[in-house]
């Protein structure tokens, strides 16, 4: 929803400068609704890329309560630190965005969830896949009925994951590490986003292969949706084949990258300290993820099964097939999903309206991940009770 020009920009603080917020500053610099007015940031190596942007930068968020008026934060630190300085965040009275997975599990979600409900004040989880322009066309296109019921949605993601610089926590599932966390996050937000937002079982197989890189590195889950639909969300990070073979060698952020210009063949890990791997990390942040792009992003391919036809992403858009014959629906690219991000957080910290991506959908699928954990170490099905 748009807003009068007159209403005063949303003051936000960025929390952690690394990747993902680094992915974020275009859209902020480009959105007349939002003024970024201060970054935390604790490395300060990381601190002196975060001056260049002319705001102030401090070494914790309580540092923060000197910006007057401060509407909410965006918190993009390691997912471990995320709970604490959510409900921190929210006892001072500001809103908050926080990256996904929203925390290391659920019981630190749910207790984000009642903080926010606590302090009258908004939990948003982003930027997740489900903000992509053609997973939205998808949502939009089975909830008008135009293609009947849903009834299967598979979703195949295979990428270098496990062999990126990497810090010791990202690789730990007990710290919400490993693909499964990391990566099932945006899988199964989009698989709820398309059949709906009730999963009644998990089952799956979560894979630990190379014994020089110990984390949960690829996944089989196969979820059980309360209103009929079934679901699969395959991930694999160990830098073997690229979902991009099957997306027309379109990339997760929407560039076109060939076989030849992906920098990822199979490799032998190189041996490196921890502090290599953390230097490679910042060095890779600077560009890792664009501001904006000329297709749509796929994050691995996404097909639907309805019963009158199915669906898939395309790099324009999606491709909607029935028995009637094939259309492609092309989508807008002017908007980046970190954009769309903005666009739910500027309509929920203004009151203006409700956001789906809030502190609940977070935790209901960081609670399906950590199903899916449970079921491969016990190898049963696990039920979600209420
Ligand atoms: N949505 C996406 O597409 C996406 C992409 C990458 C990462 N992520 C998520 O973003 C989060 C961060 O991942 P990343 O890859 O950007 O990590 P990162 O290591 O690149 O960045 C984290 C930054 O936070 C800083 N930091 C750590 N503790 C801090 C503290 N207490 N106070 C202030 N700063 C602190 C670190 O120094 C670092 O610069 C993770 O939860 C991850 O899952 C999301």
């Amino acid at each position: 929803m748009a807003h009068p020009e007159s209403q005063h920009p949303l003051q936000i603080a960025i929390v952690g400068f690394g990747a993902a917020a680094q992915a974020f500053v275009p859209a902020l610099q480009n959105n007349a609704q939002f003024s970024l007015v201060a970054i935390v940031e604790n490395n300060a190596q990381v601190q002196s890329n975060a001056k260049a942007l002319g705001v102030p930068v401090f070494s914790q968020l309580e540092d923060l309560k000197q910006i007057a008026h401060l509407d909410g934060v965006y918190i993009a630190t390691h997912t471990p630190c995320h709970a604490e300085q959510c409900i921190q965040a929210l006892a001072n009275g500001w809103h908050v965005l926080v990256e996904k997975p929203m925390s290391s599990n659920a019981a630190e979600a749910l207790r984000m969830v009642s903080a926010a409900q606590q302090f009258g004040k908004s939990i948003t989880v982003g930027h997740s896949h489900s903000f992509d322009a053609p997973i939205q066309a998808m949502r939009h296109i089975i909830q008008s009925g135009e293609l009947g019921a849903v009834q299967m949605v598979n979703t195949w993601c295979f990428t270098d994951w496990v062999y990126r610089p990497r810090r010791a926590e990202e690789l730990d599932p007990a710290l919400g590490g490993g693909v499964t966390f990391r990566q099932g996050a945006h899988q199964i937000d989009i698989l709820r986003a398309l059949c709906g937002p009730k999963v009644q079982t998990v089952k799956a197989k979560v894979f630990n292969t190379d014994p020089k890189r110990n984390t949960p590195g690829a996944h089989a889950i196969y979820l059980d949706f309360e209103n009929g639909a079934a679901a699969t969300a395959i991930y694999n990070g160990y830098a073997g084949l690229s979902s991009m073979d099957w997306t027309q060698n379109v990339s997760e952020w929407g560039f076109l990258q060939t076989a030849e210009q992906r920098p990822w063949k199979r490799r032998p890990l190189q041996q490196s300290t921890p502090e290599q791997e953390l230097a490679s990390k910042q060095e890779r942040a600077k560009t890792a993820i664009p501001g904006s792009a000329p297709l749509q992003p796929h994050f691995g391919l996404t097909v639907v099964s309805c019963t009158l036809g199915d669906m898939r992403q395309t790099p324009a858009g999606i491709l909607i097939a029935t028995a009637d014959g094939e259309r492609e629906l092309k989508l807008p690219n002017h908007q980046s999903p970190r954009e769309l991000v903005l666009e739910e957080i500027e309509n929920v910290w203004r009151g203006s309206g409700p956001g789906w991506h809030d502190g609940q959908w977070g935790y209901e699928n960081l609670r399906i991940c950590e199903a899916a954990i449970a079921s491969a170490q016990s190898g049963r099905e696990q039920v979600m009770t209420a």
